[in-house]
């Protein structure tokens, strides 16, 4: 925890050779959550990996929580796959299924905090009608499929709009965002009314995560 910016490192952007190693010097940092991008090849064009993952980072003795990003369809089997293993948060993108409802069930019925994720071309007006359900908001700052892309300034127009509309509605839910978040844009993205970032390239590309947190928090508590 950052001040009030809960910041969700990515393992997409990890050191996979070792895993174990290094997201328990993350956890050392003072991370609590981990951000878990699983992909298929099919819905994003790229492949990342599934729930046994997460199984083996709690062998290694790491005790984060997971929050998990599915860019999968159909998405109902995995939300099942990644409760088994103890995901804390599930986001899935409403593309990807056919019973918007019946999965947002599966998550809320698992006692998982839901997400609703959208891609940066895509309105979030469309999620009013179940706003009241959903713990957080999942705004897309890159197309989704990969990490170390450029964030897309165009998207911070409707981050502002979304808390403004969920102070007025939902002040609870949270707003996450994801792709190209790195120290030098979150404190204007805290300040347009991020709750949670997501950082993968930026993040992993250092060697010293307790001091790369700080100086998020010294951006943060700039004047
Ligand atoms: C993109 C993923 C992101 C990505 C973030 O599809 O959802 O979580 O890993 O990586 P960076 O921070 O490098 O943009
Ligand atoms: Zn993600």
């Amino acid at each position: 925890m950052v001040k009030n910016l809960e910041i969700n490192p990515s393992i997409l952007s990890a050191d996979f050779s070792r895993l174990g190693d290094q997201l328990r010097d993350v956890e050392a940092a003072g991370i609590r959550m981990l951000h878990v991008d699983v992909m298929d090849r099919h819905f994003v064009p790229n492949l990342t990996f599934g729930p046994f993952v997460l199984e083996a980072i709690r062998k290694a003795g790491v005790s984060c929580d997971f929050d998990v990003h599915l860019m999968v369809d159909p998405v109902d089997a995995l939300i099942e796959d990644f409760i088994q293993v103890g995901a804390t948060r599930i986001s899935f993108h409403p593309d990807a299924t056919h019973d918007l409802h019946h999965s947002m069930q599966l998550v809320k019925s698992a006692g998982c905090q839901l997400g609703i994720a959208l891609n940066p071309d895509q309105d979030w007006d469309r999620i009013k009608p179940f706003i009241s359900e959903i713990d957080f908001i999942l705004l897309m700052t890159v197309y989704p499929g990969f990490s170390g892309q450029a964030f897309i300034e165009s998207v911070k127009p409707k981050i502002t709009a979304c808390r403004a509309y969920l102070d007025q509605v939902h002040p609870r839910c949270r707003i996450q965002l994801d792709g190209g978040v790195s120290v030098t844009n979150i404190r204007e993205l805290y300040d347009l009314g991020a709750d949670h970032v997501v950082m993968g390239s930026a993040f992993f590309a250092e060697s010293d995560f307790k001091a790369y947190i700080q100086r998020c928090q010294i951006a943060l508590d700039s004047a």
